[in-house]
């Protein structure tokens, strides 16, 4: 048996393979159930007991021989197949597509971050809310425009619930469970029942903001929106304020920029005046402040609104609000650069 395996080993160190049928009869010879070494096994249990040991062993050391030899075929045959293919290893690969952020996720993150440099923290309430915290709360009126099914969507069931129309709504939630001292904006989406234009959609986004806390003025909301617009726009940009009206701020204004395509000079994006709105703001009505627990004799605030879409058309000179939702990647992959 001793002088068997020998052979077996002679016989496998030799074993020459020039094709990949040659390899399997190497397999069907040596390994497979009627091969050589399942014959030595069936043999083996014929040795006798004192030599068991001994020979157990060589056995061992030939079966995994033939299996190491068997691999090794097998790889250079598997190796030489690809080698055989007509390709070129040296040619570039295809690199995997990287995504890219939305023009308005960079601008509203670059919103975000303008404020957190002045001690702004961010909150986010919900999309679906109830008449409270979009329009009572905020003093709105029982015969307000802006309740009108043509401005809100209201759910079929329960006209006390709605889709948000503005991000006001937050500075509710956040005074309600918060006390002064607070400056914080909050991002988010919004939705109306508009038809859809080039100016208008039914979803868009805005950024709120407020601050509240003993001795706010008028001046430190001017202020602090100066240096927004200086720091979105550039170093050169004025604001101008003018007059309006909003139920939940008292007095209340709209925020103009100096035109930043045109430098003030006057083009189509400024209708030639060199001014551009971007925003609503004022300081908070002190009723607001009593319906939402925080005490009006103590505390003032200032808030404001801007629509993210409004101020992302104005950074980039987009013309088109419907670009922005259209998914369309040619468009989308522009502004990856920009971050
Ligand atoms: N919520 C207003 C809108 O959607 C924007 C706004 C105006 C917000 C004045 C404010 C503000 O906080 O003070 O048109």
């Amino acid at each position: 048996m001793l002088q068997k395996i020998e052979n077996l080993h002679a016989a496998i160190a030799a074993f020459k393979a020039q094709s990949k049928e040659e390899v399997e009869q190497f397999r069907l010879t040596f390994l497979s159930k009627k091969g050589e070494l399942n014959n030595l096994f069936s043999e083996f249990k014929n040795v006798a007991n004192e030599q068991k040991k001994e020979i157990g062993a060589k056995i061992n050391v030939l079966k995994n021989a033939a299996q190491a030899k068997f691999d090794e075929l097998q790889a250079t045959f598997a190796s030489t197949e690809t080698q055989n293919l007509d390709i070129d290893v040296s040619l570039p690969g295809n690199p995997l597509q990287l995504g890219s952020r939305h023009p308005l996720s960079i601008i509203k993150q670059q919103i975000i971050d303008i404020f957190a440099r002045i001690g702004f923290t961010v909150s986010e309430g919900q999309e679906m809310e109830d008449d409270w915290h979009v329009f009572s709360a905020l003093n709105f009126p029982d015969e307000h425009p802006a309740r009108d099914m043509q401005d809100t969507f209201f759910i079929e069931k329960n006209p006390d619930i709605l889709l948000r129309t503005h991000t006001s709504s937050v500075q509710v939630r956040v005074m309600e469970k918060t006390q002064p001292p607070i400056r914080a904006v909050f991002p988010g989406r919004v939705f109306r029942n508009e038809a859809i234009s080039a100016r208008a959609h039914c979803i868009f986004h805005q950024v709120e903001g407020l601050y509240i806390d003993k001795n706010v003025s008028f001046a430190d909301l001017k202020q602090t929106l100066l240096f927004f617009a200086k720091e979105m726009f550039g170093a050169d940009t004025q604001i101008r304020l003018r007059p309006s009206y909003f139920p939940f701020t008292e007095p209340s204004a709209e925020m103009d920029i100096s035109c930043s395509l045109c430098g003030g000079t006057g083009c189509n994006v400024c209708k030639h005046s060199g001014w551009v709105e971007i925003l609503g703001c004022g300081m908070v009505d002190p009723q607001v402040l009593e319906n939402c627990g925080i005490d009006s004799k103590v505390y003032t605030g200032f808030a404001f609104g801007m629509g993210v879409e409004r101020i992302t058309m104005l950074k980039y000179g987009i013309k088109d609000i419907r670009l922005f939702f259209e998914n369309d990647l040619r468009f989308i992959r522009q502004f990856s650069a920009a971050q």
